[in-house]
């Protein structure tokens, strides 16, 4: 099958371009000499997870508990749940704890160890915990200069059924970024406040085993990770239009893509319409700090390549609404015709469809399916 004869929209994964994002960030972390555990968020998926590990089911990450019931089943066994924990799903921790998973979990709050550490106590099961450290993301995590951390802990240590695996956190201040400079600088700046993290918590008596960083910009340019001990991109399988814009990656290296058709056009006005809109794309609204017309991704030829003139302006549910400049530029895509967007956010993007084809070329030679749910 051609990808110009898949039913639309349709996700595509292009196989060469995967091959050589996983095969770079196993020899980056060999280089760097700290364990790789990707966030497999991106894609949820069993084949691509084992290709990052080169073939064998390695240590991975997981956003949601769904995901890490379906890799535990597939075989994986070191696996970090990287959300926050609530309270009511300590018991599904515990019990695939019981069924043999090394699950790790993150807190960033006594609550949750209390929460956490009465669930194992009655269950009677071990749980591996991470603190989690706010870096600059704003996101969650600890002050890596407040109370809490060393709080939480010191909290963690005491527990006999809870055991400190280490220190974490993600630089999601590096899409702020506008060049690999600045994102340099930002991976300079997450190690070093892990490692002050980890010397504080070790000079105050705690046992600090693993220090955990990583996103896709800090991990695609960071050359010195003295002291940190494993990284956990994930967005880096697939790439995307923002990664491109802040320079963590070269257009070239997308290896996801949605494949859409023209069901509307308006030459006069400029105007196509794709039937790929929110559903299909999701509606981050990519780099706008680097280029305030990026439109929701970049529109390619079948081919990959990208068609100049045409922008990805605006998405409804199940609409596309592409703007071309000069306006003639749409006449030459008549409805039917089926182009490439490269979306702004992969791993959003992906999250929209049930099955991946994926691509050797244009020509479709396998089907992946993803895990979805909660
Ligand atoms: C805790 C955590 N670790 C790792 C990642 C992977 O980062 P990226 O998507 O930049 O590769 C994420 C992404 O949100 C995350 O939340």
């Amino acid at each position: 099958v051609h990808i110009g004869d898949l039913r639309t929209p349709a996700a595509v994964v292009d196989l060469a371009r995967l091959g050589a994002n996983l095969a770079g960030m196993r020899e980056r972390a060999a280089r760097l000499g700290v364990r790789l555990r990707p966030h497999v968020k991106t894609h949820k998926c069993v084949e691509i997870a084992r290709e990052q590990h080169g073939g064998r089911a390695g240590p991975i990450t997981v956003s949601t508990l769904a995901e890490a019931r379906a890799f535990a089943s597939a075989g994986f066994r070191d696996v970090t749940y990287a959300v926050p924990l609530a309270p009511g799903r300590c018991a599904e921790v515990a019990s695939l704890g019981r069924a043999g998973l090394d699950l790790g979990v993150l807190v960033d709050h006594p609550d949750a160890v209390d929460a956490l550490d009465a669930t194992a106590r009655a269950e009677g099961v071990r749980v591996r915990v991470w603190l989690k450290v706010d870096c600059g993301g704003n996101r969650c995590g600890v002050d890596p200069e407040g109370p809490v951390g060393p709080g939480v802990a010191a909290r963690v240590a005491r527990s006999g059924f809870l055991e400190l695996a280490g220190i974490l956190t993600h630089a999601g201040h590096a899409y702020h970024c506008r060049d690999r400079s600045e994102i340099a600088a930002v991976a300079r700046q997450e190690r070093d406040v892990m490692l002050a993290v980890a010397d504080r918590l070790r000079r105050a008596g705690i046992v600090v085993p693993e220090v955990s960083v990583g996103s896709t910009p800090t991990m695609s340019v960071v050359d010195d990770l003295t002291g940190v001990t494993e990284i956990r991109p994930g967005n880096y399988v697939f790439l995307d239009a923002f990664q491109a814009a802040i320079g963590s990656c070269r257009a070239a290296e997308c290896a996801f893509t949605v494949v859409a058709t023209v069901v509307g056009s308006y030459p006069e006005a400029g105007r196509l319409v794709l039937d790929a809109g929110a559903l299909a794309l999701s509606k981050d609204p990519g780099p706008t700090h680097v280029d305030p017309d990026c439109g929701f991704g970049r529109v390619c030829g079948l081919d990959g390549e990208a068609l100049e003139g045409l922008r990805l302006a605006s998405l409804s549910q199940e609409h596309g609404i592409v703007l071309a400049t000069p306006a003639g530029v749409a006449a030459g895509l008549p409805i039917g015709t089926r182009l490439r967007i490269v979306p702004n956010h992969s791993c959003l993007a992906a999250a929209c469809f049930d099955r991946y084809h994926v691509a050797d070329g244009e020509r479709v030679v396998d089907e992946w399916r993803p895990v979805r749910g909660w």
